[in-house]
């Protein structure tokens, strides 16, 4: 990617965007970021993400790769850099001892602590821009840490696997594997990028899941959320939920918000559960996200991807807006969040 030319400043946000969704669930607490320096050419000079916690932030990293080539370039970030002393110095002060013409970041840091960044960029001659491609970043990488800074929750995206007709499961209970090898590859991957994966007991019970993200080959990924089982109800000491491959945490509740509250120093929860689990966290407006995989077959039957959702009629409909319409081998892969969100 260095010595690449860009024809614009878009195409290397873009590039930036790119970079922060590589480090996507190994930043936390610090959000995923990518930055790209553009030299005075529109040659990318260096690029770099966010490194685990306690590491650099992304423009240093970019800033480091660039060396004397970022001077009177264009510093082309995710996120407005910090302007705060964290486990590392401000990025504010990176970007002017490089002395880089400008900055152009996507979204503002709503943080108050870290925020202020363009300000002080400004302040010491440094051209700045925000809002290039700004829903981009705050929709896609960014989009589980700023709901957690607005909100102070972790962001849920519930997931579940359904045919056409909106089954979840046969009529006895059986619900693996409705969907594709490329869908359940897929949902692997954003196992291993997420903080915490949550179902209820009735998953458990019923489908015996281990819950870790794998490798197509079955092999462990590097990265495991933790994984977390809602209810009342004991659980059998073979489950494999409760092997050594994650860490496991039982909590005995039916309140939505008990179990955010017990995950609350994560950013990135998938629900996983059951229509029961589901129906309850829907209720109590606690989902951010929905991703459907929606396979070619037909189930019929009694079990629904999601039980009482509290609508009664009608023009109560729970309303959601697609951001996402993808194929996953030969299912369909949707994405949901809520309308005007
Ligand atoms: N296709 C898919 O994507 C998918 C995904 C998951 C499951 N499934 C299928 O779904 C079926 C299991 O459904 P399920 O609804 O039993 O699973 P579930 O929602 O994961 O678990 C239900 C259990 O969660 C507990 N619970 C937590 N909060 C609750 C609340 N607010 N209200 C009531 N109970 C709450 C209860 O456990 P206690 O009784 O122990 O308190 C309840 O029995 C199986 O057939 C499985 O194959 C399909």
């Amino acid at each position: 990617m260095s010595g690449e030319q860009v024809k614009s400043i878009d195409e290397a946000m873009r590039m930036a965007i790119e970079q922060s969704y590589l480090v996507k669930g190994n930043t936390y607490p610090n959000p995923p970021v990518g930055a790209v320096i553009v030299d005075h050419e529109g040659r990318v000079v260096g690029v770099g993400a966010t490194e685990p916690a306690g590491g650099d932030h992304a423009e240093v990293v970019a800033l480091r790769r660039a060396g004397g080539l970022a001077a009177g370039g264009i510093a082309v970030v995710t996120l407005e850099p910090c302007n705060h002393f964290g486990k590392t110095p401000p990025c504010v002060n990176a970007l002017v001892e490089a002395r880089v013409g400008a900055v152009v970041y996507a979204v503002t840091d709503p943080n108050g602590i870290a925020g202020g960044g363009a300000g002080r960029l400004q302040a010491a001659g440094v051209q700045v821009q925000s809002g290039v491609l700004a829903d981009q970043a705050a929709g896609g990488p960014l989009r589980e840490w700023l709901y957690k800074q607005r909100t102070g929750l972790p962001h849920v995206t519930w997931k579940y696997a359904s045919s056409v007709d909106g089954r979840s499961a046969a009529a006895d209970g059986t619900s693996q594997w409705i969907s594709s090898d490329a869908s359940r590859l897929d949902l692997h991957r954003r196992r291993a990028t997420a903080d915490a994966i949550v179902v209820g007991t009735g998953t458990v019970l019923a489908d015996d899941p281990a819950l870790t993200a794998r490798f197509a080959d079955g092999s462990l990924a590097g990265r495991q959320p933790l994984r977390v089982v809602v209810g009342m109800r004991d659980l059998p000491s073979e489950a494999k939920v409760l092997n050594d491959d994650s860490r496991t945490m039982l909590i005995r509740t039916h309140d939505p918000m008990e179990v955010l509250k017990a995950v609350s120093d994560r950013t990135d929860v998938l629900l996983e559960g059951g229509p029961t689990l589901a129906g309850a966290f829907l209720r109590a407006g606690l989902v951010n996200r929905i991703l459907a995989y929606v396979a070619p077959i037909l189930l019929g039957g009694p079990v629904t991807a999601v039980d009482d959702v509290g609508v009664p009629t009608i023009a109560r409909a729970l309303r959601w807006q697609f951001d996402g319409i993808d194929r996953a081998g030969p299912d369909l892969l949707l994405s949901l969040v809520p309308r005007g969100d």
